[in-house]
């Protein structure tokens, strides 16, 4: 095993004495005060775990918190990196994510700001990806495989896993809450698109954009978790509006979603704990 990888399990199990979460959850911006839900949390910083992401940008913090929610034990990871960071940064992911899988999580689940290509569901609006088309133009596996985590041509199949997408649905309808589902584009940024090509990702078939997501889902995939994300909607695409898009915008309204999209995350934690996960038959 990658020495990152094992150095960073060993600091995560000494430090979390508690039954292995088999729930993962990234919260992206205006997500942090989530963490405030766990209880008995124990809480990493990114730099004392060798080769995780130090993320560069304002809004994305760095910690892992490790604590129970619903009586289940359940990982936060608060910020997180893209690729428009740095060329190293697919190396950073691959470590977050595998060690996560070597300390026995199962599913991972993914929020991002993204982008609507679909003017009634514009910003305010959460949306649950339904499947993505990875327009980064590269891809986090690019390099020689490493066998020991998966095969060097994974399939992308059920790569948003039906049965969880089942449970967030449960779990939308639960708190009355009309969740929207979509593909997801995700581009490697960290320009946001020009007119012309929003007008092509639209003739694409997809319904959002944004610069994430797309590589921590090929990585889970390829180690064999299972997925499940949102994207909560900050911006309709440019020149849809009259709005000129900026990272403000992103963090003003990812902001607003955030207490909507922290009681759709609790709802779902909820239905996992009593439902024991996901079915193996579908993993
Ligand atoms: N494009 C790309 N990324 C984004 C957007 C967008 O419109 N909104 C939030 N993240």
């Amino acid at each position: 095993m990658n020495t990152n990888i094992e150095q960073s399990k060993k600091i995560i199990l000494e430090r979390w004495n508690g039954e292995t979460p088999k729930l993962a959850v990234t919260l992206g911006s205006g997500l942090g005060d989530l963490v405030n839900s766990l209880e008995n949390a124990t809480v990493i910083n990114y730099k004392e775990l060798p080769g995780f992401p130090v993320p560069s940008v304002q809004g994305h913090g760095g910690e892992m918190h490790i604590g129970t929610l619903h009586d289940m034990p359940v990982i936060f990871l608060k910020g997180r990196v893209h690729l428009y960071e740095g060329y190293d940064r697919a190396e950073n992911l691959k470590v977050m994510i595998r060690t996560l899988k070597a300390i026995g999580v199962e599913t991972l689940f993914l929020t991002n700001a993204a982008g609507s290509f679909n003017p009634e569901i514009g910003p305010g609006s959460l949306v649950m990806i339904n499947d993505h088309i990875n327009f980064t133009g590269t891809s986090p596996l690019v390099g020689l495989n490493d066998d020991e985590w998966g095969p060097r041509f994974p399939s992308m199949d059920n790569c948003w896993n039906s049965d969880l997408q089942t449970m967030l649905q449960d779990a939308a309808s639960g708190i009355n809450y009309d969740l929207k589902k979509g593909v997801y584009l995700g581009c490697l940024g960290p320009a946001f698109e020009t007119h012309a090509e929003i007008k092509m990702m639209r003739m694409l078939g997809a319904d959002l954009v944004g610069m994430s997501t797309v590589s921590e889902n090929i990585v889970a995939r390829h180690c064999g978790m299972e997925c499940v994300g949102v994207s909560s909607v900050t911006n309709l695409a440019a020149g849809m509006s009259d709005e000129v898009l900026s990272h403000d915008g992103t963090l003003y309204w990812a902001e607003k979603n955030a207490e909507n999209l922290a009681s759709l995350i609790k709802a779902f934690v909820k239905r996992y704990a009593t439902e024991g996960g996901i079915k193996k038959a579908a993993a």
